[in-house]
């Protein structure tokens, strides 16, 4: 999604200017070319040499540089950006922008571009909740620019509240999601689901397997990156949330059972990759089970299959993990749940499959049509499943 963008990074004068340089390395290593402009109070906060080692271009700290390679810089660079983000914003940059000002580098470029405006504000809590600011903000956000964040929690003035910096993935993944915005998902809604149920045992032990839930959130941003609204379904994982996601916890397969069956048929697909356990403890102990027996038998009963009972006019799309007759035990799935595509994966390697960053993955279709992919990244595999589903989307609507 970063590969081959090219970004404008404004910076201006908040105590947060410090992280600008994480997120100009961060798009800089995934291929995005960075050129930063800082205002005057940033260089204040941060050197613009840090940022010139990070990016490996120039840094526009001035409105004539005469030693710039720009030709007029604010008419190249607005030209050249496929997006403008201001991390971070302050009150001061948010009201000249409202106010159509142009007496700084930054604002003559945000209005001289045609590419769309990501803002992430940081100021202290009173300033930002100053109806000033928040009609600023609002005056954006009517004119399509985008605002991620303020986060809440520590801010330099030693006290908690909102202002603070919104997280440096959800600033990167807000930028994929207005990159993306106009993709071949456009318009539709896919819900994802992620991560491996678990079933309680008692209060503190539970049944799982070792899904990551990788696949599952790559899926999700995925989606994101080629325009679509996406919920994430989502049952315990150590990731961290995906920006601009909805994302539903659902804890064991009941749980994700009511999720899915409350959401996906208003979706115009579902993407089952969560690992659902199939059996469950009948009934969890109210209390910690104690080991005072040579054996325990626990009594299991099967969860509901979430993916063959629900039901709705959207693409319902499933995964088969298996370990033996990967293909034929796969379309036996397909048909049974009523699938439009099941994508099988073959557990037996080491590099594919439950907790690993690659998956070899075979795509099966209704018509029996077989597609085996090499060996790639998760997020590319993801790629490749939502080519599938974006071309059944578009058979659909033709219809
Ligand atoms: O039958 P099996 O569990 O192998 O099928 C795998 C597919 O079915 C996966 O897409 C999984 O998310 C889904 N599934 C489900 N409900 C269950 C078990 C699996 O939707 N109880």
């Amino acid at each position: 999604m970063l590969n081959n963008k090219t970004i404008v990074l404004g910076i201006t004068g908040s105590i947060a200017a410090y992280k600008a340089a994480e997120i100009a390395s961060r798009l800089t290593q995934a291929g995005s070319k960075v050129n930063v402009i800082m205002t005057k109070e940033a260089i204040q906060f941060i050197s613009p040499v840090t940022l010139r080692a990070v990016t490996g271009s120039p840094v526009v700290t001035e409105m004539f540089d005469l030693a710039s390679e720009f030709s007029i810089e604010h008419i190249s660079l607005a030209q050249a950006a496929d997006i403008v983000v201001i991390a971070p914003a302050t009150a001061n940059i948010i009201a000249k922008l409202a106010a159509g000002i142009a007496d700084d580098m930054l604002c003559c470029t945000v209005l001289a571009t045609k590419a769309p405006v990501l803002i992430a504000p940081a100021m202290e809590t009173n300033m930002y909740n100053n109806p000033a600011t928040q009609d600023n903000l609002t005056r954006l956000e009517a004119r399509g620019f985008e605002i991620i964040g303020p986060a809440s929690g520590w801010l330099a003035s030693g006290k908690e509240g909102v202002g603070r910096l919104a997280d440096i993935n959800d600033i990167i993944g807000s930028i994929c999601q207005v990159l993306g915005r106009d993709g071949d998902l456009a318009g539709k809604h896919l819900v994802v689901t992620a991560g491996g149920t678990q079933e309680p045992i008692d209060p503190v032990r539970y049944i799982s397997n070792r899904s990551s839930g990788k696949m599952g959130y790559a899926l999700a941003e995925a989606a994101r990156d080629r325009g679509a609204k996406v919920t994430l379904v989502t049952a315990h994982t150590s990731l961290s949330e995906p920006a601009g996601v909805d994302i539903m916890q659902a804890g064991t397969a009941q749980e994700m059972y009511q999720a899915v069956q409350g959401v996906a048929p208003h979706a115009d697909a579902l993407v089952m990759a969560a690992a659902v356990a199939d059996y469950r403890p009948i009934k969890a102990a109210k209390d910690k089970i104690k080991k005072d027996k040579a054996e325990l038998t626990l009594k299991l009963e099967l969860t509901p299959d979430i993916l063959g009972s629900v039901k709705g006019d959207f693409i319902k799309v499933g995964f088969a993990a298996e370990s033996i007759n990967l293909v034929e035990n796969a379309r036996e799935k397909l048909k049974q749940k009523g699938l439009d595509l099941i994508i099988a994966n073959d557990i037996t390697a080491g590099d594919s499959g439950f907790d690993t960053d690659t998956n070899r993955v075979t795509i099966i279709d209704r018509e029996g049509k077989i597609e085996s992919l090499p060996l790639m990244p998760k997020r590319e595999v993801a790629d490749k499943v939502l080519d599938r589903v974006a071309a059944l989307l578009s058979k659909r609507s033709k219809r």
